[in-house]
């Protein structure tokens, strides 16, 4: 039976900053953000949206109704959790109309989850055929302002749909993968920022794809040239293109060209959104369906998802007959063309503006976010969304 991806959508807020900006605003080279980390715009993710508001915008765009009536779990990946204990999961269940007779709950390894969710609905649909699961990789990546972090920045939420015969992608049984306990990034608790030892993390999360790559490779027999496009956890363009380059290294100059060609289509929209955390390596999947234009059926997509801390995993998918049936070419860019232009000193205000642990009761102006669902501010510690 062929289980995985059956829809794909992503949301992202509304708003964003020239990274050409923030560089002159750092006293940087332009060029260092732009060539050396490869982004040239961030998300900016305003006070009114969080992971459950950003998570219920981007499934709503994907549930039908029969969906809804299927859909018997909810798995939501993040690391930017807004309660300690209740799933951002749960808060979907009645935002989205979702039946009762639902499972909802929320799970945690740095950026790696959303792959975890999947596996996991993997399983639970090979038991279960007729049931659908939706998978959250759900995020704001915040560093601290003028910090090295600050540039690889973003946030914003994928939701996926994985059923029985998928329509886009079907999982294949064949992933390999690696843990260690390393303090690469990590957030204690009551931390608004990620804390990182940056360079280290770069170093780890390229090691971890060498692990997991060769392994893959020595199990399955298949050479780099069996894969038709390899996506990779963005943090930033930069890092996953120096995945790529040690993926190509032995390659056949063919493929090598070909796999570096896609490759610019499965980084289009991370180059202007930023890290994503859990949603990174599935935005990639939809940059690279809505951008390139020589995927066929029965292509082999390799995915490398990479949480710090840290879990690394490569696995492959194979397209899916009339994958592209219900994709729009550069359907994604137009909402990204469409978003507003902060000044850094705009950026700043709204990066100070979210609400505080230490907020009891607080409300929002909802009135500036076009969003359909909004996080309206929080009322004697319960968080209230708004459905526009
Ligand atoms: P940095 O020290 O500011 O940057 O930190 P740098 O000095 O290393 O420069 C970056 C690149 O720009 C270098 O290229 C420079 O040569 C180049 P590289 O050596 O890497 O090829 N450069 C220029 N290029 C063109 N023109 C110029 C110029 N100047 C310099 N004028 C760092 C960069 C990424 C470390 C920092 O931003 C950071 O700490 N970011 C956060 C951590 C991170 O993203 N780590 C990635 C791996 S870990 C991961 O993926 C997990 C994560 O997503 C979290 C999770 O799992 O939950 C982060």
């Amino acid at each position: 039976m062929n289980i995985g991806i059956d829809k794909i959508s992503f949301f992202t807020p509304h708003l964003c900053l020239d990274m050409a900006e923030l560089a002159e605003a750092r006293n940087v080279d332009p060029n260092k953000y732009l060539i050396g980390i490869g982004q040239s715009k961030m998300a900016v993710i305003p006070p009114t949206q969080d992971v459950v508001s950003m998570a219920a915008n981007a499934a709503d765009k994907i549930l039908t109704p029969e969906d809804k009536e299927q859909i018997d779990m909810v798995l939501f990946a993040t690391e930017s959790g807004i309660d300690n204990s209740k799933s951002g999961a749960v808060y979907l269940q009645r935002l989205l109309g979702l039946k009762h007779q639902v499972r909802v709950v929320e799970l945690k390894q740095a950026c790696y989850t959303a792959t975890a969710a999947i596996h996991f609905a993997h399983g639970h649909i090979a038991m279960n055929p007729d049931s659908k699961v939706l998978v959250i990789g759900a995020d704001n990546a915040r560093y601290g302002l003028a910090t090295k972090g600050e540039p690889t920045q973003g946030g914003g939420a994928v939701a996926m749909l994985i059923s029985r015969d998928p329509q886009i992608l079907a999982i294949q049984d064949d992933a390999t993968y690696w843990a260690d306990d390393v303090m690469d990034f990590w957030r204690p608790l009551g931390f608004d920022e990620a804390l990182v030892d940056g360079k280290y993390s770069t170093n780890v999360y390229l090691e971890f794809f060498k692990h997991v790559f060769k392994e893959y490779q020595d199990n399955t027999g298949f050479d780099i040239s069996k894969f038709d496009a390899m996506l990779f956890h963005l943090p930033y363009t930069k890092e996953g293109f120096k995945a790529l380059k040690i993926a190509i290294e032995d390659a056949d100059p063919t493929v090598a060209a070909r796999l570096t060609h896609e490759f610019e289509n499965v980084r289009r929209y991370s180059n202007q959104i930023g890290n994503l955390y859990t949603g990174s390596l599935y935005l990639g999947l939809l940059s690279l369906l809505e951008n390139s234009t020589d995927l066929k059926a029965g292509m082999r997509l390799g995915l490398y998802s990479y949480g710090s801390g840290a879990q690394g995993e490569f696995y492959s998918g194979l397209l899916r007959p009339g994958f592209d049936q219900n994709i729009e070419h550069e359907a994604f860019q137009k909402v990204l063309d469409a978003r507003k232009q902060l000044s850094v000193a705009e950026y700043e205000d709204v990066y100070n503006s979210r609400i505080k642990i230490s907020d009891k009761t607080r409300k929002l102006d909802i009135s500036t976010d076009p969003a359909k669902f909004v996080f309206a501010g929080v009322e004697d510690y319960q968080r209230q969304y708004v459905v526009k």
